[in-house]
């Protein structure tokens, strides 16, 4: 199974820091924020090789992930093996690209990664949302292989006032994960069975308030239809619209997640504040971390 990261935006809301250098290459803690998904999308057995989707002008991507055994064998020359392990580790993970040339919308995105998939279920990672704990699409799979290989996708709840941002879904109740059972409808664990979907309703056209967090298992089906998706929100070809109109023949369910399993890297103070908050629980970090806040009398608000 092919794991898809659409990486092809322009970072406006991260200029002038994205002019030279991709948003997906801005670190957390010490490695590029795209790493984190790529690991994550490899998380499960089933997935062999991710695809991401660039476009031409982002080079930097393709040349994070090549092997690069001059700059290993140095390091080692310098005695830095545990650097020279991690240059390796990146030069080593499956990862191929695919083109977005021109900026359409995340629907049109995962179009462009079509041929990889070869007419097989495939999964989804948006790159803003780095999930430490990587276990979203294994319970997404589960799920699906619960019901006979359907469509599956990540769900969390929101503030009314918040549904406009996202993709919001319609449904019923249909079980929970196993040892979920007594959980409420918009609780973690909770799993429904998908009736509709929305892309950026109004508050007072949302059908829930569960919305959609950028993780996605989806039939081979969608892909088709994403072929000849006309544009919808935004003027965007919408990966929402080709998964409602799948619903005609297929059924598509939703897990329920934490929404504290993933921290946001899609805006500048969404970022800074997931820095901060993984350098202070990741023990490579936290005593160094809080030091150099604490020497300048801490943090105040
Ligand atoms: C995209 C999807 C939306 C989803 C959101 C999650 O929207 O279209 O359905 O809820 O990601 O972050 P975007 O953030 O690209 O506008």
């Amino acid at each position: 199974m092919k794991a898809i990261i659409p990486a092809a935006g322009l970072g406006t809301r991260f200029l002038p820091s994205t002019k030279c250098t991709p948003k997906e290459m801005l670190p957390v803690l010490d490695k590029p924020v795209i790493q984190y998904v790529v690991e994550e999308a490899l998380e499960p057995e089933e997935v062999d090789d991710v695809i991401i989707v660039t476009s031409p002008g982002k080079p930097e991507l393709l040349n994070y992930f090549q092997p690069d055994r001059s700059l290993e064998s140095l390091l080692r020359d310098r005695g830095k093996g545990a650097y020279a392990d991690a240059v390796a580790a990146v030069g080593s993970l499956p990862v191929d690209f695919r083109y977005q040339y021109e900026p359409k919308g995340l629907g049109h995105a995962i179009r462009s990664a079509a041929d990889a998939c070869a007419g097989e279920s495939f999964l989804v990672l948006l790159g803003d949302y780095v999930v430490p704990a990587r276990d979203i699409c294994t319970k997404m799979l589960e799920v699906s292989r619960a019901h006979g290989g359907a469509s599956v996708i990540a769900v969390a709840p929101c503030a009314p006032d918040e549904v406009s941002r996202y993709g919001v879904v319609a449904g019923e109740r249909a079980g929970s994960l196993p040892g979920s059972e007594d959980v409420a409808d918009d609780e973690p664990g909770a799993v429904w069975r998908v009736s509709g979907l929305v892309e950026k309703p109004a508050p007072e056209e949302a059908p829930s308030n569960l919305y959609i967090v950028g993780r996605y298992l989806l039939s081979a089906h969608v892909m088709e239809l994403l072929e000849d998706q006309e544009p919808g929100a935004g003027g965007e070809i919408q990966l929402t619209d080709a998964m409602a109109r799948s619903l005609d023949r297929e059924n598509m369910y939703a897990v329920v997640i934490d929404p504290l399993s993933g921290y946001d890297t899609g805006t500048p103070s969404g970022w800074m504040a997931t820095n901060a908050l993984m350098a202070s629980e990741d023990p490579r970090f936290r005593d160094a971390f809080w030091e150099a806040i604490d020497e300048r009398g801490g943090l105040k608000r």
